[in-house]
């Protein structure tokens, strides 16, 4: 029996399926490469010493998923597959909806046909909108979502909602991730944004590197404990965990669950630059701009229901999480490209 991976070439994709190899699962990622290289897999490869199954294609595409399910003996899927750039979403909604929602719809689709009907799927913090509470708990309203890229998680959670109250066959795991930084600690995998990136810590080690001048700080005026804006950051490899976790309680008929995969601990923008300068021993220059349109004050997890049901928990900190950042970006300054 195998996992199928959609977008495992990715950033988390990739890491979990590390994690998924190193915990003996057989798996087969399906990634059309929009946004991610193959060398990525030849790292899994390299770091697990196991083959991964890859086939590059679209979740759109129902004739490679009818392939895939007809030449694999999948269990169950982990979705990661999407694309993921807030800004870029409110540019272009329909590439959005379209890719993110119909490639799903599809994905699903071929998958109840087939009669695999267990998914675990990226969601985020993001459908909190501005939370009503912090720590922000399983429980907690989902919010007013400020980009079309927040709408499609918020929608498909949703959609996938409903298909398991329809059909009880289906075992469907949301995953709330915060977010996710740090890398694989031998410095041979980690995120490669093209372009300048737009999230905190991937602009941080660019910094470090020499590709970019100095940190944009979004804004010092929110009512936070240093006026930056504070969040659940947490190592990729504990996201990674995450997934093996809930990989065990699908196993167990799990139904419909949901959970926040965080760390249950807020650093503001000014800690992290703090702590990446302290764990690296490097200087990040940064000036105070003003705030970015859509974002909101403070943001961390009460992680207690994925401990309590999943038992699983962050292992790793955030020094942890700057130095393995650091350490993929040093030895790689191009990413895969190099
Ligand atoms: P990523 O862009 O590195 O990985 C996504 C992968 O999906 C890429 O390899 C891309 O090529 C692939 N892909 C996109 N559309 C596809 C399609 N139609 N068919 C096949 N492959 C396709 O992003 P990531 O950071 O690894 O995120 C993985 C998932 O987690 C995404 O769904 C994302 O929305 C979600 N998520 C990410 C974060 C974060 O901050 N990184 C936070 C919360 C949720
Ligand atoms: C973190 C903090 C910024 C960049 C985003 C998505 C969310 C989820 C995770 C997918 C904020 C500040 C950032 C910079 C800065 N992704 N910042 N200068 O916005 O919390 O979440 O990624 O689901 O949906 O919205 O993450 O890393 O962009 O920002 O000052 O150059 O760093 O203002 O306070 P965010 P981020």
């Amino acid at each position: 029996m195998a996992i199928l991976v959609t977008g495992g070439a990715g950033f988390i994709g990739s890491h979990t399926c590390v994690e998924l190899q190193e915990s003996g699962y057989e798996v087969v990622v399906l990634d059309n490469l929009s946004n991610s290289s193959e060398k990525s897999l030849e790292r899994v490869e390299a770091i697990t010493g196991k083959k991964v199954t890859f086939y590059k294609g679209d979740i759109l595409d129902r004739d490679i998923l009818k392939k895939i399910f007809e030449e694999e003996d999948i269990e169950c899927c982990i979705h990661f597959a999407g694309l993921k750039a807030v800004g870029e979403s409110v540019q272009k909604p329909w590439e959005y909806y379209c890719n993110n929602i119909s490639g799903t719809l599809t994905l699903v689709d071929e998958m109840r046909k087939h009669g695999v009907k267990n998914i675990i799927f990226s969601s985020s913090a993001t459908v909190y909108g501005d939370p009503a509470q912090i720590p922000i708990t399983e429980e907690c309203p989902k919010g007013q979502c400020t980009n079309p890229y927040g709408w499609t998680k918020s929608m498909l959670e949703q959609i996938l909602t409903d298909m398991q109250k329809a059909d009880s066959e289906w075992n469907v795991i949301l995953l709330r991730y915060f977010n996710p930084i740090g890398a694989h600690p031998s410095g041979t995998m980690g995120e490669n944004p093209s372009g300048t990136p737009n999230n905190l810590m991937p602009y941080i080690t660019q910094v470090a590197v020499g590709k970019l001048k100095e940190l944009n700080v979004f804004g010092n005026d929110y009512d936070t404990p240093d006026g930056t804006g504070v969040r659940d950051y947490i190592h990729v490899m504990d996201l990674a965990s995450g997934h093996v976790a809930a990989l065990k309680k699908i196993k167990e008929k799990a139904g419909l669950c949901i959970y926040n995969l965080g760390t249950g601990v807020g650093y503001s923008v000014l800690d992290i630059v703090k702590n990446f300068e302290e764990a690296n021993h490097v200087k990040i220059p940064y000036v105070i701009k003003p705030r970015r349109a859509g974002d909101i004050a403070t943001c961390y997890a009460d992680a207690g229901k994925a401990k309590r049901e999943l038992g699983w928990e962050a292992k790793y900190g955030i020094r942890k999480m700057c130095e393995d950042s650091w350490r993929w970006q040093k030895n790689n300054p191009n990413g895969y490209e190099d």
